[in-house]
């Protein structure tokens, strides 16, 4: 066997269009989960925690490549300190990151209950970039199942929020795992271009988009968010415009993911 790639958070969203794409390329892949998993097809797993460290050193145990691609609303500064500690040998950390972690400034608790993330985000991009490994990281827009999830939870309201002035482009997991595992396989390239999806919408449009798709029918009333955040927010600090290289629209996703009522 040759030295597997192991792809943190490889049962997620990404991670697991990221483990299909890497075995589909021959490449042997290990995945670490918190949870057990039955090995399948070149596929191994390794049961650990990136936010305590239990489990990780077996997962980083001759992998020379890594795709970090765990995370979680809060806390991926942890998870990548612990991972970065334990892989201190290896010749490639491959990292994903979200579109504006280093625009979105977080000066208040008001910013921080509701733009936490971003700042954690940018965190773990230092954390991976001062370790001293050869690192790649890419920073993506939000993904086109993170939107349907939000949809799906707004649209059991009677009356969905919106914020107001709020823009996303949202991306295709399955064109960010493609580019993730192009980065993977070639050499190391620091920070590399944003990835954005093919056009910016407006979020309640995203939400209208979703309520047709489905034939439901629900006001949005639009909700103006305080702070500091919020408003580079509204000003687009989160798209990559520039960066339209997303094929796959949110209409074509919710035509596909999307059933009638
Ligand atoms: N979703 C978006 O719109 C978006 C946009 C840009 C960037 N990103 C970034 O892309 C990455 C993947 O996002 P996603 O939406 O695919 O996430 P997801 O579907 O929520 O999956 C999260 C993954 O992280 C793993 N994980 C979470 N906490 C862990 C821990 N403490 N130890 C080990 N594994 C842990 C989970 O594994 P187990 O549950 O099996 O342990 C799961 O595989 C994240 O870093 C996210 O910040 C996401």
């Amino acid at each position: 066997m040759t030295s597997p790639i192991l792809v943190t958070g490889g049962t997620g969203t990404l991670g697991r269009l990221v483990v299909r794409r890497l075995r589909e390329g021959g490449c042997d892949v290990r995945v670490l989960s918190r949870r057990s998993h039955e090995a399948e097809d070149g596929i191994e797993f390794v049961t650990g925690d990136l936010a305590t460290g239990e489990g990780i050193e077996a997962a980083v145990d001759g992998a020379e490549t890594i795709v970090h691609c765990a995370g979680g609303p809060k806390g991926d500064e942890d998870k990548a300190g612990n991972l970065v500690r334990a892989a201190s040998r290896a010749a490639h950390l491959v990292y994903i990151s979200v579109v504006g972690a280093d625009r979105i400034p977080v000066v208040s608790r008001v910013d921080r209950a509701m733009f936490g993330y971003f700042e954690s985000k940018l965190a773990a991009e230092q954390i991976v970039a001062d370790s001293g490994l050869p690192f790649t990281t890419l920073r993506a827009t939000q993904f086109h199942d993170l939107i349907l999830t939000v949809a799906q939870q707004m649209a059991r309201l009677p009356v969905i929020p919106a914020p107001a002035g709020f823009r996303v482009q949202p991306v295709d997991a399955a064109e960010v795992a493609a580019r993730l595992v192009e980065l993977t396989l070639g050499e190391p390239a620091g920070l590399v271009p944003d990835m954005g999806g093919p056009r910016v919408y407006g979020a309640d449009e995203l939400l209208r988009g979703y309520l047709r798709a489905t034939q439901r029918r629900r006001p949005i009333v639009p909700v103006w968010l305080p702070g500091r955040a919020a408003r580079v927010f509204r000003a687009g600090a989160n798209l990559a415009p520039e960066q339209a290289v997303g094929h796959r629209s949110w209409e074509e996703f919710l035509a596909d993911r999307v059933s009638r009522r």
